[in-house]
């Protein structure tokens, strides 16, 4: 009898898997030195942000035709078929693998990442990212430097706007949606892209949240607080990961041999390549960690480095070092390997050009189902943090409405940072998407305030800020209309340049204008709307304290205007809820819930005791926590029970709490589970989320939720950094922010 028998998904991804194998080898065996070493190369073509245009040269060209392996910032299909057609004339027509920086969205703008992970909603997380991809591989893209994964407990740091936060469990989560929404099912696909999980590695842990600075901090924090994410993204099957511009106890990322080959390639299994950031193979010198760049490249392909970005290193130093045999034949083959690889996923050995495709390109941009998930995922990213007597939703029929604030009518900031090829001709502003909403109000406009100007700018002596005068009349004639009016929705908060790479702000206040105007606002006594757009955690204590209403919008892209009238006008009852933590000033960062207890925490009922881990001149609390976020209703949390008292270290308990819908609007809560693990061997944080459920209430509605708590979520690191469930007690939080009141405790035996 014969059986039949069809092979397994696995078993035919492995032949798939040596075909390509055998393929690379051959394409390999045909390549001189000089040929390998412009391989792991990559270069930089120009790309205009004002015209949105990529501009290359005739030595972008010559390039291609020697046989680089890569470009960057490439962004339409016009020229990567250029590129691509120079690159089919070099020896061996190695197709170029071209880059870009996808960051939210492609030419439909989506909300910053950070803005985006406050959903809580990795499905939207998925869709935007395959959005993105649809359109970037349209214009001839086949690999974004995204998802950056980087954690960020310092709201100083501009780069806070690229991630998903402070929490290494959601951080992860949102990481891996990424990475499967660019790379999709299949990567020869012509609208998936290769995906890059960056900046390996903690990069966000720079000092003082100084872009660029150094992260020193401990193996231990690397690992339990930086790198879960970055693992997350290998194990979605992230093709390509990027080093970091800092270093870590002294050794620069892009040499870090431990990284890059001991963590990432042998304890991960990472089978991508690793490209450096731009030119940070060549920065290892100005480091101090290497005398030239022929040090440098030696450092960095021995460390792990499979690609040079922007770089002279490899380009012009790769094949001496080999004929010196200070770089060995293997080593720079493994590398070459590993690009190869990708680019045969990718399909582009089959066919290069099956990326570029001008019509495609036209047809697919901004497509209105596109739109349509960008307006759905602003609306989830905004956090609702203060609704004072229900002032929020506002009615529809209003009479007289102020809008007031240069925000409200600014398109180019709503894009936020990374915008790149998204235009603020296609965004609908604030004030546009409020005059459409109110029909048959009144609705008066007025500036308020200058915007900061672009902070190079204002380094080169550019522009000079505005005089108390001259902000004075700004605020008199926003006065003046906001007397005439019922509401004042008052949009306030940064500008996208305030935000992003190399622009971290030593006071994380509002820009210079703004709090002025919302004093003078509030003095009339007018119920105030604060809409604020901003890109990180900004310290708004006095607002907090004295407006009724509190939006937290960030930059959300192309429908920001909408989303917010969405809010706004109650069509959507707010759902999102704070992936970082608010601080009440700069100076109590960097300020995250899950630190560890210290000997001597700060606990409200010692407050007279002198000797606790505090400042004296402020509350211990944040302005507003992780996890937080109002809706237009509310929720109680009740009879949180855990099905076991007690389980030895391979069990499984369930913790079930009632989350109960008390107001009077349908809506959505996101309950979160926090554990504690209360003695290990190694201090434990004192919370940490190990899970989230969205629960949608009917008004009134109560339903009981279950939360599974076993290894994954009871384990900490051993000495080997190896998980393991050390027996003792655990607390169990849950509620609707990190504070979580309801708590149950247990046993592991
Ligand atoms: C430098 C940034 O750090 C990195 O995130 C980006 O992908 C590259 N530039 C390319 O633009």
């Amino acid at each position: 009898m014969t059986v039949a028998c069809s092979p397994t998904k696995h078993s035919k991804q492995k032949d798939a898997e040596a075909e390509i194998a055998r393929r690379v080898d051959s394409v390999l065996a045909l390549m001189t030195l000089e040929e390998k070493a412009l391989q792991v190369s990559q270069v930089a073509a120009w790309f205009d942000v004002k015209t949105k245009k990529t501009i290359i040269s005739e030595d972008h060209l010559a390039k291609a035709k020697a046989g680089v392996g890569s470009f960057l910032m490439v962004s339409e299909a016009s020229v990567a078929r250029k590129l691509q057609e120079a690159a089919m004339q070099s020896r061996l027509k190695i197709p170029l693998i071209f880059g870009f920086d996808v960051i939210h969205g492609y030419r439909t703008t989506f909300p910053i990442p950070l803005a985006e992970s406050c959903s809580w909603d990795t499905a939207i997380a998925y869709k935007s990212a395959r959005v993105a991809a649809t359109e970037a591989a349209s214009a001839g893209i086949n690999w974004t430097f995204a998802p950056m994964v980087d954690i960020a407990r310092d709201a100083r740091w501009g780069r806070i706007i690229e991630g998903a936060g402070e929490d290494p469990y959601l951080g992860a989560l949102f990481a891996a949606a990424r990475v499967r929404g660019f790379q999709g099912e299949d990567l020869s696909a012509n609208n998936t892209i290769a995906a890059c999980a960056k900046h390996f590695a903690a990069y966000g842990a720079a000092e003082g949240g100084r872009d660029y600075n150094t992260a020193d901090i401990s193996e231990r924090t690397l690992r339990e607080v930086y790198l879960p994410p970055f693992k997350a993204a290998v194990e979605a099957g992230a093709q390509t990961v990027m080093t970091s511009f800092n270093e870590i106890a002294g050794v620069p990322s892009s040499i870090n041999k431990y990284l890059l080959t001991d963590i990432l390639r042998k304890e991960w299994k990472f089978n991508g390549f690793v490209v450096s950031d731009w030119e940070s193979i060549d920065e290892v010198v100005v480091h101090g960690a290497a005398k030239d760049y022929e040090e440098s490249a030696q450092k960095a392909i021995t460390a792990g480095v499979d690609m040079d970005m922007e770089g002279e290193s490899y380009p012009k130093h790769l094949a001496k070092l080999v004929r010196e045999k200070k770089v060995s034949q293997e080593t720079l083959n493994q590398a070459v390997r590993n690009i190869l690889r990708v680019k045969f996923k990718l399909g582009l050995f089959d066919d290069p050009f099956r990326y570029i495709n001008e019509a495609r390109e036209k047809e697919t941009m901004l497509k209105a189902e596109h739109r349509a998930l960008a307006r759905e995922a602003a609306a989830k990213s905004i956090v609702l943090l203060k609704n004072e007597n229900d002032l929020l939703p506002l009615s529809k029929s209003l009479k007289t409405v102020a809008v007031v604030g240069a925000l409200a009518q600014s398109k180019r900031d709503m894009l936020g940072e990374w915008e790149m090829v998204g235009m603020p001709d296609d965004v609908v502003s604030p004030l546009e998407a409020i005059q459409a909403t109110l029909k048959t109000a009144t609705v008066l406009y007025a500036k308020g305030y200058e915007l900061p100007a672009p902070a190079w700018k204002k380094r080169k002596g550019e522009t000079k800020e505005p005089t108390e005068a001259e902000l004075a009349a700004l605020r008199n004639e926003a006065l003046n209309v906001a007397k005439r009016a019922d509401v004042v929705i008052a949009v306030v908060g940064e500008t996208a340049d305030l935000t992003a790479e190399a622009h971290s702000r030593a006071d994380i206040g509002l820009p210079i204008g703004q709090e002025e105007l919302l004093k003078e606002l509030r003095k009339l006594g007018k119920p105030i709307v604060m809409v604020m757009t901003n890109g990180r955690p900004l310290a708004i204590s006095w607002a907090a304290e004295n407006l009724p209403a509190i939006v937290c919008a960030w930059h959300l892209g192309v429908e920001a205007g909408n989303a917010i009238c969405d809010v706004l006008f109650g069509d959507v009852n707010p759902t999102g809820k704070l992936t970082v933590t608010f601080p009440r000033s700069v100076g109590q960062i960097p300020i995250y819930y899950n630190h560890k207890n210290t000997g001597r925490p700060s606990q409200p009922e010692n407050e007279i005791d002198r000797y606790k881990s505090r400042y004296i001149d402020l509350p211990d609390s944040p302005l507003y926590p992780f996890g937080y976020g109002l809706s237009y209703t509310t929720f109680e949390y009740s009879d949180l029970k855990l099905s076991k008292k007690e389980i030895n270290t391979n069990e499984t308990l369930t913790a079930t709490v009632t989350v109960k819908n008390t107001g009077k609007r349908d809506g959505v809560e996101t309950a979160q589970l926090y554990v504690r693990d209360v003695v290990g061997t190694f201090t434990r944080p004192v919370k940490e989320l190990k899970g989230f459920q969205k629960v949608e209430l009917k008004a009134g509605e109560a339903k009981t939720i279950t939360f599974k708590i076993g290894k994954e979520e009871l384990a900490m690191l051993d000495k080997n950094f190896k998980p393991v469930v050390e027996p003792g007690e655990f607390e169990v939080y849950v509620g609707s922010d990190s504070r979580a009141p309801l708590k149950e405790r247990f046993t592991v035996k």
